[in-house]
């Protein structure tokens, strides 16, 4: 990591937001309280054998009880906007709208009022992974129907809190819920059907995206004035040997296979990108696939989803050096049609969880490559963040660090290359349930002390040190203006 200066106060425009981001199925515990109905996380946790040492979200950071104590951590931070998700089955138990549950919308109304009374900007995403059960029961993501359920659900969010809510994601991470969800069984439903469920599971996402951004459009847009999208994860990738075609386009494949195939649809042709569309349809032919097109076919009796994106909503962590391979090409699988070896390049520093090469610089590759194949459009970094596991470091110098580089490339991304980024979430305000790694990869900008009940929350060094640059932001601001 480079050692990096002080991010000068001048280095973000006028209005840029400045956030932190949690999800509720990691944050929230009372998983059965108030009348709230299962997801497929908690179905998830509570089978033996699916996360790090059994551990499961019931209590997590009990932020459902605790929420006043969250509250204080935004304010100290100085943040601008709060970025949180809706546990969808605490609002509407078993995911449809035949019943509201009032403890569920009391909750979010509190938490919703309290952010807007401390000056505070809510983005509220509507699903973050955590599905009710009640509806995987039904097929949940798998099948087609969930499309309408997600809209009636939408529709009652922008109803219920769109007054106040001007930020709304409606689904985060297609990627990683289908990927991990339905091909590698790492993360709830936990299911293993490699090479198809996780194209279908991400063509319902994008239909269920697609009505739920008509539905605002068309019926709420001009009352409330507010914004809607996806957020969109994505490594930086650039080919292992940038002299090789086949490396070259092997790192095309990838970043398709990752972003572009929501992206695409979304911002730039209304359906997947060509190279995915072609290589699964060769791989199809190659491996005798014949129970119908596993990437299925937008319909054109609904909802194009083209244009259904008001920002680009974007999570990043790290990156990855790409070799072309052929390694799964016998099997059926979304690795096979992916046809990318990835390599972690040994200068990159690894954070605390395997996966997380800490890379800032691939963030400001990432922000131009945006700029330049999505249409240039106003992309908020919805997610980004750094891990340790192990003993606890309050005083996590290394982490500041990251921030620092974090920023200082983002700030270029803005003046020198002329991206329009305008908003920044740090994942996350505070440590908590990792998914299937459990507690003990801590990505917070508070520490919280899992092993006494009262969850105590202290700021670690790099929550210090975000409030302070936010604060010189601020401060720097209003000059400007006087
Ligand atoms: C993202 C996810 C977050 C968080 C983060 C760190 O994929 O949206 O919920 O867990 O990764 O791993």
């Amino acid at each position: 990591m480079s050692l990096s200066k002080e991010v000068p106060a001048d280095a973000f425009p006028q209005g840029f937001a400045w956030g932190a981001a949690t999800a509720a199925y990691q944050i929230e515990g009372c998983w059965d309280m108030d009348g709230k109905g299962p997801s497929i996380w908690d179905t998830f946790c509570h089978a033996k054998g699916r996360v790090f040492e059994d551990q499961t979200g019931d209590v997590a950071c009990n932020s459902y009880q605790l929420w006043e104590e969250d509250l204080k951590c935004i304010q100290q931070l100085g943040l601008t906007h709060y970025r949180l998700s809706l546990s969808w089955s605490r609002l509407l138990p078993d995911g449809t709208t035949n019943y509201i549950n009032p403890k569920g919308v009391a909750y979010y109304n509190k938490v919703i009022n309290d952010l807007i009374a401390s000056a505070v900007m809510p983005m509220v995403t509507l699903n973050h992974f955590d599905l009710p059960q009640a509806l995987e029961n039904r097929g949940g993501w798998k099948s087609p129907e969930i499309a309408d359920v997600f809209d009636s659900y939408a529709k009652f969010c922008f109803k219920t809190f769109g007054d106040r809510v001007k930020l709304w994601i409606t689904v985060n991470e297609p990627y990683v819920c289908a990927k991990h969800g339905y091909e590698d069984g790492l993360y709830a439903p936990g299911l293993r059907e490699p090479g198809t469920s996780v194209y279908l599971v991400g063509h319902n996402m994008l239909r269920a995206h697609s009505k739920a951004w008509h539905s605002y459009d068309a019926n709420f847009r001009h009352l409330q004035g507010g914004k809607v999208s996806i957020a969109l994860s994505s490594d930086w990738a650039e080919p292992l040997d940038p002299s090789n075609p086949e490396d070259v386009s092997a790192t095309e494949r990838y970043m398709d296979f990752i972003l572009g195939w929501f992206a695409c649809p979304v911002f730039c042709t209304g359906d997947y990108p060509e190279k995915m569309k072609t290589r699964i349809e060769a791989r199809n032919l190659e491996l005798g696939f014949s129970e119908g097109p596993r990437l299925p076919k937008f319909s054109e009796d609904e909802p194009n989803p083209l244009g259904t994106a008001d920002f680009f909503a974007l999570n990043y962590y790290t990156s990855r050096k790409v070799k072309n391979t052929s390694s799964h090409r016998s099997e059926l699988s979304f690795k096979g049609d992916q046809g990318a070896e990835v390599v972690m390049d040994p200068s990159w520093p690894i954070c605390g969880v395997s996966w997380l090469a800490v890379v800032p610089e691939g963030l400001r590759k990432l922000l131009n490559y945006i700029k330049e194949t999505y249409n240039n459009p106003d992309i908020y970094i919805t997610e980004n963040g750094f891990s340790q596991i192990g003993p606890v470091e309050l005083e996590d110098i290394e982490r500041w660090q990251f921030y620092q580089d974090t920023l200082q490339e983002v700030s270029k991304a803005i003046r020198d290359d002329g991206v329009s980024v305008t908003g920044y979430f740090a994942w996350t305000l505070m440590d908590n349930f990792e998914w299937a790694e459990g507690f003990r990869a801590r990505f917070g900008l508070f520490h919280v002390d899992f092993s006494r009940a009262e969850l105590k929350r202290t700021v670690y060094h790099s929550g210090r040190e975000y409030a302070a640059v936010i604060s010189r932001h601020r401060t720097h601001i209003k000059l400007e203006k006087t």
